[in-house]
């Protein structure tokens, strides 16, 4: 990495004082494909809650995870960070009737905050003016209800979650304009990074997404982390990335532990294996081995990070 980029990184970074907070991505299948119950939720809350109370969730009513994990995450003192996907209409409404219909249920403080869309505008589902359009409406559509104690769901942070290169590009500043919160996704994997130039690859990307929105909505305006990143533990090597658990742990040292130490949250992908996706071709078996925790909940590497070096 060059000097100067390094200089930028920090400068930028330290602009955040405390330790970056910790979640997960959490799936909503079991291992048999079914959606997740009440229980599967208790037993996968109770596996992550050594290290964090936060978990990300990518739909509201795909397999009605607001309705089942709501209420199983605020019994657990857990928040959540909510999707919605806003790219066809059917699926929106369906995710606009579970807020209406279960956010009532639950405390306010239990849904952390809303992203609408994920990698939506890297695939080109949506413009960055109709994505910045739909995290309008949800804002809107959230102000009208109450949670179980009566307090409004205004206020809310709602944004969206993008590709770091996506979030760099000048076409998405519409939506980070909608946004209260934008979640940035990175991973050194998929862009066939050397275990060597892995972490820094990830900095940079994270540092360039960051200035991005940094300089549309300024420091303090915004809430910022990031969504997905990880690396796989199994599969066939990607270019220069290569699936093992030795460098699943070296990514989690290196670059995980490394930028929350410089104040960034981070989202780690993900909580557990998904033994249901389906090896399809290519690549594509790595799939079912993102976890941080096997398929049967059993931590596969050391998560402690030693922020005082
Ligand atoms: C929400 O609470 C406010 C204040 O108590 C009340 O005026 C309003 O009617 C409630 N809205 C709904 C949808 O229950
Ligand atoms: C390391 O990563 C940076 C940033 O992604 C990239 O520009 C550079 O080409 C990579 N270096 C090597 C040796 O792969």
């Amino acid at each position: 990495m060059r000097f100067s980029t390094l200089l930028s990184i920090i400068s930028i970074f330290s602009s955040v004082n405390a330790i970056g907070d910790l979640a997960f991505d959490l799936g909503v299948q079991a291992n048999s494909g079914a959606c997740k119950t009440a229980s599967d939720y208790k037993s996968d809350l109770a596996a992550l809650s050594s290290y964090t109370s936060k978990v990300r969730v990518y739909a509201a009513s795909d397999c009605n995870t607001l309705q089942i994990l709501g209420p199983v995450a605020e019994e657990a003192g857990f928040s959540i960070f909510l999707g919605i996907w806003p790219t066809d209409d059917a699926h929106f409404s369906s995710e606009k009737a579970a807020l209406t219909t279960y956010l009532p249920a639950i405390k306010k403080s239990t849904v952390e905050l809303i992203t609408v869309g994920s990698e939506a505008l890297y695939r080109q589902d949506l413009t960055a003016s109709a994505l910045g359009d739909a995290i309008d409406s949800i804002r809107d559509l959230i102000a009208d209800i109450n949670d179980s104690e009566g307090n409004s769901y205004s206020g809310t942070p709602v944004g969206f979650v993008d590709s770091w290169n996506v979030l760099v590009d000048g076409g998405s500043l519409p939506a980070i304009s909608a946004a209260d919160v934008v979640f940035a996704n990175a991973f050194s994997y998929w862009q066939g990074q050397t275990q060597q130039n892995a972490s820094y690859s990830f900095f940079d990307d994270i540092m360039q997404a960051l200035q991005t929105i940094q300089s549309a909505k300024g420091e303090t305006d915004i809430t910022f982390w990031i969504g997905e990143t990880g690396w796989p533990t199994e599969g066939t090597a990607f270019e220069s990335s290569t699936p093992s658990l030795d460098n699943a742990q070296s990514f989690w040292n290196d670059a995980i532990c490394a930028i929350r130490g410089w104040g960034v949250n981070v989202i780690a992908f993900e909580a557990f294996d998904e033994d249901w996706k389906p090896d399809t071709s290519g690549t594509s078996d790595v799939e079912k081995h993102w976890g941080i925790w096997d398929s049967s909940r059993n931590l596969k590497y050391d998560l402690s990070c030693n922020f005082s070096s």
